[in-house]
């Protein structure tokens, strides 16, 4: 069974099934010097509006640098990378990122840091305020608007973090590994969280992650990064629906196509090679 053919192609995923092509990756590769060994070779991913495309990978494989390549912090060494059809020209609030650490200062409240985005774009402070607002009552810290983040726990400076990426009303959401500090009764209900966001707003992910459970729970589509060049080692549709409530989780489909996964990153022969 090869992986395109695997066990998640061949059932129906929740999103992105006939819609728009958002982002697209044709032949994407990168060096990060002349010299320097090809990190990602041979990418080609077509990611539609709506979808969330998580990226799995061993650690070292470029999936933070395929998530530069699309934010535009990074140009490609070789291929080419459209959003909307057209070549990505550069970071733009249209893609916002997230990282492991929140990108929120510690010296500002909740909402000051969720309309800090806004104030730089110039906005008004009433448009500010009611934007704020709204991110802030998605993510559910509306008692702890006034709060500082040292008045937070991990997983609310996280739904800060959220807020303020959200607020800006981006197009895509780029995540590089956003809930892998936190504890896994926090990280599951970010993760339905997340889910809502996306949903709710039409919103495009890239996702990064080396749980494979989060990957199949957040995700519409899977793909595994080989380690060094050559295309993916598996791309696999999941096909749980809209609505997934976190008891999925445990059922035998989800854990057969988790074992699925975890066969292709063990299977790398980066991986072996490692091992031996
Ligand atoms: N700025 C840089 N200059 C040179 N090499 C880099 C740079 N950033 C990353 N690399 C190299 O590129 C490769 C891929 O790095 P990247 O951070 O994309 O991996 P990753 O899959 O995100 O890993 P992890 O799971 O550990 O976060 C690694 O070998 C890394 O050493
Ligand atoms: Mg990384």
């Amino acid at each position: 069974m090869t992986a395109q053919q695997g066990l998640g192609a061949t059932l129906q995923g929740d999103q992105g099934r006939g819609a728009d092509l958002y982002m697209k990756f044709s032949d994407v590769g990168l060096r990060y010097s002349g010299q320097g060994p090809e990190i990602l070779g041979g990418i080609d991913l077509d990611v539609r509006r709506g979808e969330v495309v998580c990226l799995l990978g061993a650690s070292g494989c470029g999936k933070s640098t395929l998530l530069n390549i699309a934010a535009g912090f990074l140009v490609p060494s070789k291929g080419k990378v459209t959003v909307g059809g057209a070549p990505i020209a550069g970071p733009g609030a249209d893609r916002v990122m997230v990282f492991q650490e929140e990108a929120i200062f510690p010296w500002y409240t909740v909402r000051q840091n969720v309309e800090y985005g806004l104030r730089v774009r110039g906005e008004s402070a009433s448009e500010r305020r009611a934007k704020a607002a709204r991110a802030i009552e998605l993510v559910g810290l509306t008692a702890y608007a006034d709060a500082y983040p040292r008045q937070l726990s991990g997983g609310m400076r996280k739904r800060c973090d959220m807020a303020r990426a959200i607020v800006v009303e981006p197009e895509a959401l780029l995540m590089d590994e956003p809930f892998a500090a936190l504890d896994v009764m926090t990280k599951e209900r970010l993760q339905i969280q997340f889910r809502e966001i996306c949903r709710g707003r039409d919103v495009t992910s890239l996702f990064v992650t080396h749980d494979l459970e989060e990957a199949l729970f957040v995700g519409s589509k899977v793909a595994v990064l080989r380690k060094g060049p050559g295309p993916f080692l598996a791309l696999v549709d999941v096909p749980f629906g809209p609505d997934r409530d976190p008891a999925i989780k445990t059922s035998p489909e989800f854990q057969a196509l988790r074992r699925e996964l975890s066969s292709y990153i063990e299977d790398d022969p980066a991986n072996t090679k490692e091992a031996a």
